[in-house]
C-alpha cells in the first residue's frame, strides 16, 4: 500500500499532472503581483490567440452581465478587474487538465455539475453575505474536489477501493479514503493546486474544504467553499456519489452567520432557481466535453 508520502511524491512528480500552460502560470502569477500592471497583463495574455478568443468570449457572456461588448483584453482587464480575469484563465486552463471520462466508479457529468454548482454557490454566498472574494470563490467551488478526479484517473485501483467501501459500508468517502490512502481527495487536490502555483488562499480553501475550522490564512474563503459544497448537495440534482453523508461543519455556518437552521433553509430553497440559472450562463463556458 502506499504511503501519504509516496503519493504526494506521486501527485507531485510521476504524474503528467495537468500543469497549466505556461501562460496561464505566467497570468497566474502576474495577477498576484501588486506591481503587474493592467497594459503589461493585456500584453501577455493577448500573445496567445486561442486565450484571447476564449476570454473574451467569457467576458462577453451574461454571467458578467456586462452591457457593452467587450472587445479588447485590454478593455476586459479594465471593466472585469484582475480577479475575474484569473478566475477566467484559470477557468478555461483547468478545462483541459481534469478528467472527462465517465466509468463504473466516476461519473464525469456529475463531477462537473458538483464543481461547478459549487462555484456559482460560493460566488453566489459570497456576494450575499458580503464577502469580497467573489472571483476566488467561485474558482475554489469550482476546483474544490478536483483531488477525486486526480484520484480517478491516476491511482485508479485505489480509487476502486476507495468508491466500493464507500458503496458497501457505512463510511463515507472521505474515511473510505482514509483507511485505503491514508490522505483524502481535499489533500490531494492541494498538492495539485501547490504545483499550479495557485494563490495560498486557494490551495488553503481546496485543502481544507471538509476541515474547515482548520483554516489559518483566508477563514471566510474556506468556509464559503465548505459551505457551498455542502449547499450543491442539498439542491437537487448537484449531489455526487464522493459527497456521500457530506454535512455542515457548524463553526463554518457560524463564521458565516448561517447558523440559524430557518435562515440556512430559506438560503437553500431560494438558490436552487438562482444556481440553476447561474449554470445555465456559465456552462457552456467552463464545462469540457465529456466523453
Ligand atoms: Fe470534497
Ligand atoms: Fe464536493
Amino acid at each position: 500500500m502506499l504511503t501519504p508520502e509516496q503519493i504526494q511524491e506521486k501527485v507531485r512528480t510521476i504524474i503528467q499532472l495537468p500543469a497549466l500552460p505556461s501562460i496561464a502560470m505566467e497570468v497566474v502569477e502576474m495577477v498576484d503581483n501588486p506591481k503587474t500592471s493592467a497594459s503589461k497583463l493585456g500584453r501577455v495574455i493577448s500573445s496567445d490567440q486561442a486565450l484571447t478568443a476564449k476570454v473574451l468570449k467569457i467576458a462577453n457572456s451574461p454571467f458578467y452581465g456586462f452591457p457593452k461588448k467587450i472587445s479588447t483584453i485590454d478593455f476586459a482587464i479594465i471593466v472585469l478587474g484582475f480577479d475575474a480575469l484569473k478566475e477566467i484563465v484559470i477557468s478555461i486552463s483547468l478545462i483541459s487538465s481534469l478528467q472527462k471520462k465517465s466509468d463504473a466508479y466516476f461519473d464525469a457529468e456529475a463531477f462537473w455539475d458538483h464543481s461547478l454548482s459549487a462555484g456559482v454557490i460560493a460566488r453566489r454566498l459570497a456576494r450575499d453575505l458580503g464577502y469580497r472574494v467573489s472571483g476566488e470563490a467561485f474558482v475554489g467551488g469550482l476546483l474544490h474536489d478536483m483531488g477525486v478526479s486526480i484520484l480517478h484517473r491516476y491511482f485508479h485501483s485505489e480509487f476502486k477501493r476507495i468508491v466500493d467501501i464507500a458503496r458497501e459500508t457505512d463510511l463515507t468517502f472521505l474515511e473510505a479514503e482514509e483507511s485505503v490512502l491514508g490522505v483524502t481527495h481535499a489533500d490531494i487536490g492541494g498538492w495539485l493546486a501547490e504545483r499550479w502555483n495557485l494563490p495560498d488562499h486557494l490551495i488553503e480553501a481546496i485543502t481544507l474544504h471538509h476541515t474547515p475550522t482548520k483554516a489559518e490564512r483566508n477563514a471566510d474563503l474556506v468556509a464559503l467553499i465548505h459551505c457551498a459544497d455542502v449547499f450543491s448537495g442539498r439542491i437537487e440534482g448537484h449531489a455526487v456519489e464522493f459527497d456521500k453523508g457530506l454535512d455542515f461543519d457548524q463553526e463554518a455556518l457560524e463564521r458565516l452567520h448561517l447558523d440559524d437552521p430557518q435562515l440556512l433553509s430559506e438560503y437553500i430553497s431560494n438558490y436552487a432557481a438562482a444556481v440553476k440559472a447561474d449554470m445555465e450562463q456559465v456552462n457552456p463556458l467552463v464545462t469540457p466535453k465529456l466523453s
